[in-house]
């Protein structure tokens, strides 16, 4: 059962999933909110081992009764509310779903006994990192409301790792780029907006930064996580190089073959994290490699976004011009 699966990361992982294990089925289990789109998953309607269900994960009998439907053995959630600007807005929905929909499932992992349940956390539980790098056995030190969603989550899930045994491996990802990632993130943000030759809006001074990893890099290490980490542990998950958002941005416009112009300072993000850095030696010894190099994924990423205009354009409509507004328009 992967929950959040017709958002951006899951979405990938449940077509890596399909194609790689023949012999697995898998049910996603998606509320369907702003970020969650049924295009994402629309090659797979009618295929025999896939199934959709519309749910939330907050509502403890919604998740029981697909659990008993679909006989599930494993949870891996991807559900979350995940941008760290609505979170700075309104925080309400990250509690509920991030922290609240996580025990839930946990739960029911209990109740049912099921064999493993994998938690898609972040690098941003550690907090800002100016000098150095993370490693798992660092503190968790959240600044977002965001972050302190995905921390109170990961604490729930050791807690029932400790308390009652369950069978959990977390994750901590860095920041994913590819195919299917909403527009709102800034990667997405900026190659669609430079396509359309609107303003790149660049927060502060734009030397902040981020370990950008091509989604697909991230899906093969949740999965070698699945099957080979260990019961109780979390792995750091990211390819361990930074780059800073102006070399990002500019990238992004060469590649385009737009003009340096369009990028646009504004004002930043309050308690905005300057730098994230993880040490991935963990999940290295289980024998994950990166693939792709930060240049090699925003590549293909840029390429996908040329290619697939009728995927972003409705989504830049509606709620988004609304959310865009409130959040672009003063700064
Ligand atoms: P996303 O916002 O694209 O998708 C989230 C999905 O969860 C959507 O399909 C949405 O409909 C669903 N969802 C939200 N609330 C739900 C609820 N209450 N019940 C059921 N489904 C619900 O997110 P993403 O970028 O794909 O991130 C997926 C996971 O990976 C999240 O847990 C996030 O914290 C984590 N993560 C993301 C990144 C990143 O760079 N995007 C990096 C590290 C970790
Ligand atoms: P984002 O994609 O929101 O991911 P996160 O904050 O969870 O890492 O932002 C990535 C970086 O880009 C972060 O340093 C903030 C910056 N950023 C901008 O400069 N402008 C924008 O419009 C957005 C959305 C982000």
């Amino acid at each position: 059962m992967v929950t959040g699966g017709a958002g951006f990361i899951g979405s990938n992982f449940v077509h890596y999933l399909l194609e790689k294990y023949p012999d697995y089925r898998v049910l996603v289990f998606d509320k369907l909110t702003y970020a969650g789109n049924l295009a994402n998953l629309a090659d797979l309607a009618g295929h025999p081992r896939y199934h959709f269900v519309r749910g939330d994960i907050c509502d403890a009998e919604a998740v029981r009764a697909a659990i008993r439907q679909y006989d599930i053995d494993t949870i891996v959630n991807f559900a979350a509310e995940t941008h760290v600007d609505r979170s700075i807005m309104d925080a309400d929905a990250f509690i509920r779903t991030d922290i609240y929909g996580t025990y839930v499932l946990l739960e029911a992992v209990k109740e049912f006994r099921l064999e493993r349940f994998h938690q898609v956390s972040t690098d941003e539980v550690y907090g800002e990192v100016l000098e150095g790098s993370s490693v798992e056995t660092d503190p968790l030190r959240p600044r977002s409301p965001y972050a302190a969603s995905k921390a109170g989550a990961e604490h729930l899930v050791q807690a029932y790792f400790v308390t009652y045994g369950l069978p959990v491996t977390i994750t901590r990802g860095s920041n994913n780029i590819g195919p299917y990632q909403y527009p709102e993130k800034v990667v997405p943000l900026f190659i669609t907006n430079a396509i359309d030759d609107l303003p790149l809006p660049l927060y502060g001074d734009g030397t902040q930064q981020r370990d950008y990893q091509y989604v697909l890099d991230h899906c093969e290490g949740i999965d070698i996580v699945l099957h080979h980490g260990k019961p109780g542990e979390a792995y750091n998950l990211g390819t361990g190089v930074e780059t800073r958002n102006i070399d990002m941005a500019r990238l992004i416009l060469r590649l385009l073959g737009k003009p340096e112009s369009l990028i646009q300072f504004v004002k930043d993000r309050p308690g905005h994290d300057r730098r994230y850095s993880i040490n991935c030696d963990k999940i290295k010894a289980l024998g994950w490699r990166s693939r792709h190099t930060f240049e090699e994924a925003l590549e293909k990423t840029v390429r996908w976004y040329v290619e697939h205009e009728e995927w972003w354009r409705p989504l830049k409509s509606g709620e988004y011009k609304e959310y865009y507004r409130r959040q672009y328009l003063q700064r």
